[in-house]
């Protein structure tokens, strides 16, 4: 490499940002001039700013690549608006017709959005579209319940990654259950979906890159743990979620502490008083089982069965009746997917 290369690549260095394949979907023309590190270890450019956008074309990225792309920062602020646009266009458009074109769209944009959301938990226009997005799939899902399964299937085809696939995992199958037993109404499964949704939203202060390994240093872990605090932090005066809500998200992780320790001995351990109540009990469990079910870079897959066995250790001394409940509602989807 000659000088002036090395001052190029140095300067490429800075301006960089890694990106998936998927923010380029939905692109007609390229937003930028894809960049990727190349086996000398030098930043080479793949693909031209406006060079049509196509399977093909995104086909011919992914081989050269292996998905590894780069932009230059400044473009990236341009594809979040545009992918923002698309969300907003899909969710009027879902309200029209609910095909499946449609619902995929939907399922890959508010992923794709949330990520962007992650990225920077400030941004109230992605707190908004969020917002409204997982309303309008909640009023989706209320009015045409039949078509579960197939957003289920969608989620797990499409393979986000895990921290952003598991809210609405979670979310989704914690709506199934209410509307399966009629413990609540409309406002109130709105509200817990909304809750158990946006819950991990404080997961946005640990860097995506750690997500891909098992926590292990004291400060990851403390960072981790945190998560829930930092959440109603990020949330408290932003969403119109009332201090029920607030507390569910607070707290949405000390049920998963009564897998090894009893309630006693958390409430000694913790400094302050732990109000939870059986909205947080629903809203835990459904986020153990969709996490323990997800595929997860660091942690072996487990199934349906396997995870109940682990909810039956939290729900068996105080909540025996409905532990048989849920089982009872699982119970139809043991099936392998
Ligand atoms: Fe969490």
């Amino acid at each position: 490499m000659i000088w002036y290369d090395t001052i190029e690549q140095n300067n490429l260095t800075l301006h960089l940002k890694p990106i998936s394949i998927r923010d380029l979907f939905y692109f007609q023309y390229s937003p930028a001039t894809i960049f990727y590190i190349n086996n000398d270890k030098i930043f080479q450019e793949i693909y031209k700013k406006d060079s049509p956008i196509n399977k093909e074309a995104l086909s011919f990225i992914i081989k050269k690549t292996d998905g590894n792309i780069f932009i230059d920062s400044y473009e990236y602020e341009e594809i979040k608006n545009h992918q923002q646009e698309n969300l907003r266009k899909t969710i009027r458009s879902i309200s029209m017709s609910k095909n499946s074109k449609n619902i995929k769209r939907l399922i890959n944009l508010l992923s794709l959005n949330l990520k962007y959301l992650y990225q920077n938990p400030q941004s109230d226009d992605q707190l908004n579209l969020q917002y409204q997005s997982i309303i309008s799939t909640f009023n989706l899902v209320l009015e045409n319940e039949e078509i579960l399964p197939f957003l289920f299937q969608e989620i797990y085809n499409q393979q986000h990654y895990y921290i952003i696939n598991q809210p609405l995992i979670s979310s989704l199958n914690l709506i199934r259950f209410l509307l399966k037993q009629n413990f609540y109404n409309k406002k109130e499964m709105e509200s817990l979906f909304i809750t158990s949704y946006f819950k991990d939203i404080g997961m946005s202060s640990i860097p995506f890159e750690n997500y891909e390994g098992v926590i292990k240093t004291e400060r990851e872990k403390k960072i981790f743990s945190n998560h829930p605090n930092v959440s109603v932090k990020y949330l408290f005066g932003r969403l119109p979620l009332n201090l029920s809500n607030l507390n569910i998200i607070k707290h949405h992780h000390v049920y998963h502490s009564l897998i090894n320790k009893d309630l006693k001995q958390i409430k000694s351990e913790n400094n302050e008083s732990i109000i939870l109540g059986f909205e947080t009990l629903l809203v835990s469990v459904m986020d153990i089982i969709a996490g323990m079910t997800s595929k997860r870079p660091f942690r072996e897959t487990k199934s349906l069965f396997e995870s109940l066995i682990v909810i039956k250790k939290i729900m068996i001394k105080d909540y025996p009746k409905e532990f048989t409940v849920l089982v009872n509602f699982f119970k139809r989807f043991f099936v392998k997917r």
